[in-house]
C-alpha cells in the first residue's frame, strides 16, 4: 500500500513578493480571516480526514508549506503537528519540514520547533544579492540567511535553502555569488528554481510594461549548468531536476512522495490532495474554507479521478525528472526512446538497463523529453 503524507497550507505572508502567484494572503486581504483561528479550522479538517483515512497509517512524512508557515506563532505549528501525531501517529524517524522566512525565526522560535518534533527546514533564501532581493521584492535581510542556518543547524535539524535563478536584471556573476553563498552554509539540501514570471503578478505587469526585461533563457540555462557543477563539486548531487542534496538521508522524502504518486492529504485553504489515484483541492480563500467548515461541508472545491492516460503522463513527467529516472518498461515508444538516446538527452547506459535518467543537456530540456514521450 502506498504510504501516507501529510501537507498543511499555511496561506500568510506579511507582504507578497513580486514575483509570487502561491495562495497566500496578507493581513489586508484576509476578509475576516483570523489567522489566530488557523489551528482550529485545522482541526476540523483533521476530523474529516480522519474519517476518509481511518488510522491504519502512520504519517512518513509532515510538510508545512505556504505561504510562510513561520508567520504563526512556533506553538501553533507544534500544535498542528500534535494533533496530526494523535490522529494517525507519527511514524519513527519521519520527515518533519517546515519553511520557513529568514526574517522570522529566532533562537528561541526554532527551538520551540525542534522540542515539538521539526526536523528539517526549508529557508527561502532566493539569492544574496541585495539588488537580486529587491528585484524580487523579497523584503528578508541577506544577512539573516547564515545566521538562521547556523541556528537550526546547532538544534540539529535537517537543512535547506531555496533559490531563485533568472531575475529580470540578475548578471551571471551576481548568480554565483548566490551559489557560493547557498554553498558556504554547507546545508544538506539546495533548490534552486529557474524564476517564472506567472501572469497576474506585479512581475509579470512590470515584465509587459517594459520596466523589467524579460528573462533570458539562454542565460537561465547557463545558470543551472555552472550551479549543478558547484554544487556537485560541494558534495551536492542533483536527485531531481532543481533538488541537490548531500546524501541519499538527505533528500526531502516528502517531495518524493509527490514524484512517485504516493497518498498525500493537504490541509488548509488551496491545498491538494492525492489518494490511490484521486484527486482533490480545497477552496482557495482562507474565509470561504472556514465558511464551509462552519457548515460542517468539506472544504473540498472539486476533484478529478486521474484516467489511465492522466496517470502515464503524469508518471513521465514526475519519474523524469529524478536522477533514479522512471522506469522504460512503461514506453512504448521506443523509436521517440532511441531518439533522445542518439540526442545526447538521456543516458544512454542507464536505459540500456531499463531506466531513463536525463543528461545534463536533457535536464535542460526537460519539457521537450516529456513531449516526445507522451
Ligand atoms: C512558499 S515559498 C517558501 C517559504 C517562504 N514563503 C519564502 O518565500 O521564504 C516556496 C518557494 O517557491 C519558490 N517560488 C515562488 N514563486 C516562484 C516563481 N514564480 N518562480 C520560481 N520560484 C518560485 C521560491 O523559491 C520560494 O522559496
Ligand atoms: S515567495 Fe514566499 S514570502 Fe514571497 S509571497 Fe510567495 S509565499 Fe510569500
Amino acid at each position: 500500500m502506498a504510504t501516507l503524507h501529510a501537507y498543511v497550507h499555511v496561506p500568510f505572508c506579511r507582504v507578497r513578493c513580486g514575483y509570487c502567484d502561491f495562495n497566500t494572503y496578507t493581513a489586508t486581504e484576509l476578509e475576516g480571516f483570523s489567522q489566530s483561528d488557523f489551528v482550529n479550522q485545522f482541526a476540523k479538517e483533521l476530523e474529516i480526514s480522519r474519517g476518509v483515512l481511518g488510522n491504519s497509517r502512520q504519517l512518513e512524512t509532515v510538510f508545512f508549506g505556504g505561504g510562510t508557515p513561520t508567520q504563526l506563532p512556533a506553538s501553533d505549528l507544534v500544535g498542528v503537528l500534535a494533533l496530526l501525531g494523535d490522529s494517525f501517529g507519527i511514524a519513527t524517524g519521519a520527515e518533519v519540514t517546515t519553511e520557513a522566512n529568514p526574517d522570522n525565526v529566532d533562537g528561541f522560535y526554532l527551538e520551540k520547533l525542534r522540542e515539538g518534533g521539526f526536523n528539517r527546514i526549508s529557508f527561502g533564501m532566493q539569492s544574496a544579492v541585495p539588488e537580486v532581493l529587491e528585484t524580487l521584492e523579497r523584503t528578508h535581510s541577506p544577512e539573516n540567511v547564515p545566521k538562521s542556518v547556523r541556528l537550526a543547524k546547532k538544534l540539529e535539524f535537517e537543512t535547506s535553502v531555496d533559490l531563485i535563478y533568472g531575475a529580470p536584471k540578475e548578471t551571471m556573476d551576481e548568480w554565483k555569488r548566490s551559489v557560493d553563498s547557498a554553498i558556504s552554509l554547507e546545508t544538506d539540501h539546495i533548490s534552486a528554481y529557474a524564476l517564472i514570471v506567472e501572469e497576474g503578478t506585479k512581475l509579470a505587469r512590470q515584465i509587459k510594461r517594459g520596466d523589467l526585461p524579460e528573462p533570458d533563457e539562454d542565460l537561465q540555462a547557463a545558470k543551472y549548468e555552472w550551479a549543478d557543477a558547484q554544487f556537485a563539486s560541494a558534495g551536492l548531487n542533483w536527485y531531481e531536476l532543481s533538488n541537490w542534496s548531500r546524501s541519499k538521508q538527505t533528500e526531502s522524502r516528502h517531495n518524493i512522495a509527490y514524484w512517485v504518486g504516493n497518498d498525500w492529504w493537504g490541509y488548509g485553504p488551496g491545498a491538494h490532495s492525492h489518494l490511490e489515484g484521486e484527486r482533490w483541492w480545497n477552496v482557495k480563500h482562507p474565509s470561504a474554507y472556514a465558511g464551509k467548515l462552519a457548515e460542517g461541508l468539506s472544504p473540498e472545491a472539486d476533484r478529478e479521478t486521474l484516467t489511465e492516460s492522466q496517470k502515464f503522463e503524469e508518471r513521465v513527467l514526475l519519474e523524469s525528472r529524478l536522477a533514479s529516472g522512471l522506469d522504460l518498461s512503461i514506453i512504448e515508444n521506443k523509436e521517440a526512446v532511441a531518439g533522445l538516446i542518439a540526442d545526447d538527452l538521456i543516458d544512454a547506459k542507464q536505459a540500456f538497463q531499463g531506466k531513463l535518467v536525463l543528461t545534463l543537456r536533457g535536464r535542460l530540456l526537460a519539457d521537450l523529453v516529456v513531449r516526445r514521450l507522451v
